[in-house]
């Protein structure tokens, strides 16, 4: 089992020469085919609203833009989009919105539905809720939880999130964790401010606290959030939001947890042409289709140009652009669920 020290993680980060990162993606591309093989997990992704309490600073959905026209799709066209799933022979629907969009039981009799109608593993990505609210959708047959954790820098945290401290956040990963979750998490690369050694710190938080799947995407600045603001205005960051420094903390997080599920996020894909299958050849095993319906999927905007590639509505048109896009790199569609097989202890 490969335990690097921090300072060799830091190292690698801050590497410059690409031909040594192109050494580090193949080692993490071996490590990725060893342990987790060559098929790639597809999640269809379901943005159910965008709707948001929360005033985070760099996310287009947060409450202050007032510019951005929102939505909530409801329970019928939810089931709806989950049988696309299905018939795009997809394992899991990632149920995604901003925080307080449903009420918990709205959101509960939801996954109550899409459980007795389909046979598909359920991820909810839908902020930060009461342990009793976790354990609620969890009994109603949740799977998994995805929560990230966005920068484990303390004061960055808490600049970017003004709601909720880092602490807070950290406690919920480990609550659902016991609840009995396959537990996701992961950064943003490139924020104002953010340091190598802070990545650094962050991969070793994660693979302390056993997450099950890490995402990764450069940071994107959105023109109507104060910190895209920044970013546009000319401020420069520490470490690159480029698609390069996010392979590399995707090559990184596949070293340092060799049996976990890691997604080749529409971040890195929206940054770079061919971010997403640099991303699947540096460690990545997961794909994750937007399937949300066209009319709503313009206004999730978390970020401006969201890369359209493996966004469709007819289930049977994007199951076959995966499949000859998989097969165009070596790799295959996976089969079941594609929870996490632990490898290593
Ligand atoms: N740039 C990059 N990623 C972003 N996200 C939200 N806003 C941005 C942005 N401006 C990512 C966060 C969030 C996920 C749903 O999208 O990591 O958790």
């Amino acid at each position: 089992m490969n335990i690097l020290s921090r300072e060799k993680i830091i190292g690698r980060l801050k590497e410059a020469h690409h031909e040594k990162n192109r050494e580090l993606f193949i080692e993490a591309d071996e490590i990725r085919k060893k342990h987790v093989g060559d098929q790639v997990h597809l999640r269809g992704l379901l943005e159910f609203s965008n709707i948001c309490r929360k005033k985070c600073t760099y996310c287009g959905i947060n409450c202050y833009n007032t510019t951005l026209p929102r939505y909530v799709m409801s329970p019928e066209e939810i089931l709806e989009a989950a049988g696309n799933v299905v018939k795009a022979g997809f394992g899991t629907i990632v149920l995604q919105s901003g925080e307080g969009a449903l009420s918990p039981g709205e959101i509960e009799d939801i996954i109550l539905s899409i459980k007795s109608k389909f046979d598909l593993a359920v991820t909810l990505s839908a902020g930060e809720h009461p342990s009793k609210v976790y354990e609620m959708w969890k009994k109603a047959g949740a799977d998994r939880y995805l929560l990230k954790i966005e920068t484990g820098m303390e004061h960055l945290y808490a600049r970017i999130h003004p709601d909720s401290p880092l602490k807070d956040r950290i406690e919920m990963l480990k609550n659902l964790k016991n609840l009995g979750y396959e537990t996701g998490t992961g950064i943003m690369v490139g924020l104002p401010c953010q340091t190598f050694e802070s990545i650094a710190d962050d991969l070793l938080l994660m693979r302390e606290l056993d997450i099950d799947m890490i995402g990764t995407g450069p940071f994107i600045p959105h023109p109507d959030t104060p910190l895209g603001k920044e970013l546009l205005e000319g401020k420069s960051t520490i470490v690159p939001n480029t698609m390069e420094m996010a392979l590399k903390v995707v090559a990184m997080t596949r070293i340092l947890m060799p049996d976990i599920n890691i997604p080749s996020t529409t971040a890195i894909a929206t940054v770079h042409q061919e971010g997403r299958k640099s991303a699947l050849n540096a460690g990545a095993n997961i794909i994750m289709p937007n399937m949300t319906p066209a009319k709503y999927r313009k206004f999730y905007e978390i970020y401006p140009s969201k890369n359209p590639e493996f966004s469709n509505e007819d289930p049977e048109a994007i199951k076959e652009k995966v499949t000859n896009y998989l097969k165009s790199l070596g790799r295959q569609a996976g089969t079941g669920q594609g929870g996490r097989k632990r490898t290593v202890r």
